[in-house]
């Protein structure tokens, strides 16, 4: 929170003065001797990108947006500046670092420690991004981020950049008396206008006190270097020095510029004002236009205006004491702030209650149906409608489709989380259109779970202990892996049966355990090579059923997903045709009607598995009783994977 307050504030402030934020980026490339390298028009484009970016990154902050992306580039941006400060504090080449613009001026000691509590707050994001509790769904998000940067862009920084900054920070302000805070710096008083001074050019005659001290209307055309000045709307100009010739308002242009400018200028517009020379840094923070018009009366600025919006010839037809545009306007700084709570704020309140509220209704109507159909199969052998298996989180009541990725003995701990990464991003960029679990071995778990989105990706391990806990060494149990963060656990591989000598009654009880502890099985079953030549297979599968998961109620069976692995055709390129595949599950789905109904059967999802791979599994998923396919192989790279997932959107 402090994070993003800080980004906003200081990305805010940037943008409401873009030219001020230019000119700072200036100071610098000037101490860093590169200042005559880098155009104008770059620095003035990287003002407002800085700004922006800084707005928009604290949203996120705010917001817990993309939180893993954002938490990182605050950090590196943290890490470029807390450097930059610390020489800023060292060397004092620039005495203000103009983190908030002129809102808020920081020593470069102050703004040393600011930037080391923010580096540490970075760090603290960066090591746990997903503890930033969301404030908005993930599917709403682009609405805020575009929200933003359209309104930091366009709204603020653009708009300020055409017209002027929209809140005025600077001792030049309208409202600012000129008069007094000058007299402060005369009488050696501390006070913000130690530069301010205006010379008449022809005579050299230091005209500021008469300036300042006029009770009437005097008009500054504000234009630090005439040789960078827009004369696009010179007609204006020229209108409005008439008009203050006509009811005898002073009318002075102050410049930096020298003589030659200001006679090109004179021929160019056809000025006839006359000149004075000002510091050019203190005509800067007089006004952000390039020239601009002020408009001062009894020394105090009671208004100021940008070359793009200067007053209209309708409103100079009466003397200002008579005209709107003799008074202070009446747009304070309390009614921006207020627009902007009306057309920023409010919005992202109001849609964030919105999706609040309709996260909050889907969850509360997923509960109903939950206990709804729990009921229904408590109380109906056959209910039809029911949805229990808590692994189709869908409405429908159809089975649920999945690819499941069975790492099993492959893959350190770096290389497996490279790779649950990749699939991670992959599959966030491109959502997959049926579920998608990996499993992984143990020592993956609690790592994986730590940043795989599990609404996109289930996380499950391979295998569990078959006893509850005690002097088991080396074993692992289910409530260790749930633990971890997975939901998920592939149990009576064919492999852990014959080399581990797992029988039907240890992964009895391993099932049993696995969902005591809310595990989701994915239980395999599937007849050796000699098996099916003896043309076995349906008798192999039954009793592998009957021996570990037939025992279950109704609804633990519900639970539970079917991997059919033939061994013959387990990493050995030898595939079941689909044919054969599609032969045996619809067999598997009529054993299992038989024991629980065919609405249960109905319900099962009944994965394929053996050298599955993306050139076969369309062919293989498009069978009506093939559910999709437990992976062993090609669960490994993450392209192969993708290309499994794939099969389902053809
Ligand atoms: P495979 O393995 O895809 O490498 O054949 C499948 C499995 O054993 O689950």
């Amino acid at each position: 929170m402090v994070l993003a307050a800080t980004f906003i504030l200081s990305g805010f402030v940037k943008a409401v003065d873009p030219l001020g934020t230019q000119y700072k980026i200036h100071d610098y490339l000037t101490a860093l001797g590169l200042a005559q390298f880098v155009p104008d028009l770059l620095t003035l484009t990287a003002a407002v990108l800085l700004a922006a970016l800084e707005f928009i990154l604290g949203i996120c902050l705010l917001f817990a947006i993309r939180r893993r992306l954002v938490s990182k580039v605050v950090l590196v941006v943290m890490a470029v500046m807390t450097p930059l400060t610390l020489w800023l504090a060292l060397a004092d080449p620039i005495h203000d670092c103009g983190c908030f613009g002129d809102a808020l001026v920081l020593t470069n000691w102050q703004t040393l420690w600011k930037n080391v509590v923010l580096l540490c707050a970075a760090v603290i994001v960066w090591k746990a991004p997903t503890l930033q509790p969301r404030l908005i769904s993930e599917s709403n998000q682009w609405i805020v981020v575009n929200y933003s940067a359209l309104f930091i862009l366009f709204v603020i920084a653009l708009r300020s950049l055409y017209t002027l900054p929209q809140f005025d920070f600077r001792p030049y302000h309208i409202g600012a008396n000129l008069r007094e805070g000058w007299q402060r710096m005369m009488d050696g008083e501390d006070s913000p206008y130690t530069d301010f001074f205006i010379e008449r050019t022809d005579d050299g005659e230091d005209i500021t006190e008469q300036v300042l001290n006029d009770g009437g209307y005097t008009f500054l055309l504000v234009a630090p270097h005439l040789e960078q000045a827009d004369d696009s709307q010179l007609d204006e100009i020229n209108q409005v020095y008439e008009y203050s010739q006509d009811y005898g308002y002073p009318f002075y242009c102050l410049t930096a510029s020298t003589g030659r400018a200001i006679t090109r200028w004179q021929e160019t517009t056809g000025a006839e004002y006359p000149f004075c020379n000002t510091d050019d840094i203190t005509l800067k923070t007089v006004i952000r236009s390039n020239p601009g018009l002020l408009l001062l009366k009894d020394g105090i600025v009671i208004r100021k205006w940008s070359h793009n919006a200067l007053p209209p010839e309708e409103a100079l037809s009466k003397p200002l004491e008579d005209s709107e545009l003799g008074k202070q306007p009446s747009d304070s700084a309390t009614s921006k702030i207020l627009w902007i709570l009306t057309w920023f704020v409010l919005p992202l309140v109001l849609l964030t209650l919105a999706d609040r509220l309709w996260a909050w209704t889907r969850w509360i109507r997923k509960k109903k149906r939950k206990s709804e159909n729990s009921e229904n199969s408590d109380h109906s052998e056959n209910s039809e409608n029911s949805d229990n298996n808590p692994i189709n989180n869908n409405s429908s009541n159809m089975r649920k489709k999945i690819v499941a990725g069975n790492w099993k003995m492959n893959m350190n701990l770096q290389d497996g989380i490279a790779l649950a990464k990749e699939l991670n991003e992959t599959l966030k960029a491109d959502k997959p259109n049926c579920g998608v679990v990996i499993c992984t071995p143990f020592i993956h778990l609690a790592s994986i779970a730590q940043f795989l989105d599990q609404d996109i990706i289930g996380l499950g391990a391979e295998n569990c202990a078959d006893k509850e806990k005690g002097a088991f060494t080396g074993e692992v149990s289910a409530e260790m892996v749930k633990s971890t963060g997975a939901q998920y656990v592939i149990l009576g591989h064919s492999e852990r049966r014959e080399y581990y000598n797992e029988t039907p009654e240890i992964l009895k009880e391993k099932v049993l355990l696995a969902q005591k502890n809310d595990l989701k099985v994915i239980f395999c079953i599937g007849e050796s090579k000699a098996e099916r030549e003896a043309g076995k297979q349906n008798e192999v599968v039954k009793a592998e059923l009957e021996g570990s998961v037939f025992n279950l109620p109704e609804e633990d069976f519900r639970k539970i997903v079917i991997a059919y692995e033939p061994i013959w055709a387990i990493g050995t390129g030898l595939t079941a045709t689909a044919e054969q595949a599609e032969e045996i599950h619809a067999y598997i789905r009529s054993i299992i009607a038989e024991k629980y109904g065919q609405a249960v059967a109905d319900d099962t999802t009944i994965l394929y598995g053996g050298s599955c791979k993306a050139s076969n599994a369309p062919e293989l998923f498009a069978k009506p009783d093939i559910d999709g396919g437990l992976i062993g192989g090609a669960s490994l790279k993450a392209a192969d994977f993708k290309g499994i997932i794939d099969a389902w959107k053809k």
